[in-house]
């Protein structure tokens, strides 16, 4: 496990701090972590079980329950790609392909260049839409038709080489 660096640990303790006196402290203090942070590293679930006298596995009991907890840092930009039956039946598997092509992201990893991160979903409610994809937070539905996805990546990758070179 790779250490955090000073700020990030001084980042944790002072949103423990901030919240330690309320009620229920534990999902608000994860929630400004993930947020802070894009993920849960295990020094904080250490840090806040200290602070809301819990275990570490309580915590990490709590991080898994929620969805929008994870213990892996995430990519810049996020990709879920929804494989529930309508978006599956409608070219959801081919989305997958192809993003992983042209990302290098694997499916619920992220890419050596830490661009993109890419989860598979259930379901989104919005079998309406399928195939329905969501790059961070703007949903795309029908995004097969005129390559749609590929066309909203292929856009952000030539932002970061633009911010890259500029
Ligand atoms: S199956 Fe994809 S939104 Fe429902």
């Amino acid at each position: 496990m790779e250490k955090l660096n000073a700020a990030t640990l001084q980042k944790i303790d002072e949103i423990v701090a901030k919240h330690v006196q309320e009620p229920g402290p534990t999902i608000v203090m994860l929630h400004d972590v993930q947020n802070e942070l894009g993920y849960i590293p295990f020094e904080a679930m250490e840090k806040i079980a200290e602070a809301c006298g819990s275990s570490v596995a309580e915590v990490y009991g709590v991080v898994m329950f929620y969805a929008q907890f994870t213990t892996e840092p995430k990519g810049k930009h996020v990709i879920n790609v929804c494989l529930g039956t309508a978006c599956y039946v409608k070219g959801g598997q081919k989305l997958i392909d192809q993003t992983i092509e042209l990302t290098g992201a694997p499916v619920n990893g992220t890419s050596a260049d830490g661009l993109f991160s890419l989860d598979a979903t259930r379901c989104l409610g919005a079998c309406g839409l399928a195939p329905v994809a969501v790059v961070d937070g703007k949903v795309i539905g029908a995004a097969t038709d005129k390559n749609k996805l590929l066309n909203e990546l292929k856009q952000i990758i030539a932002e970061e080489k633009g911010t890259a070179a500029a």
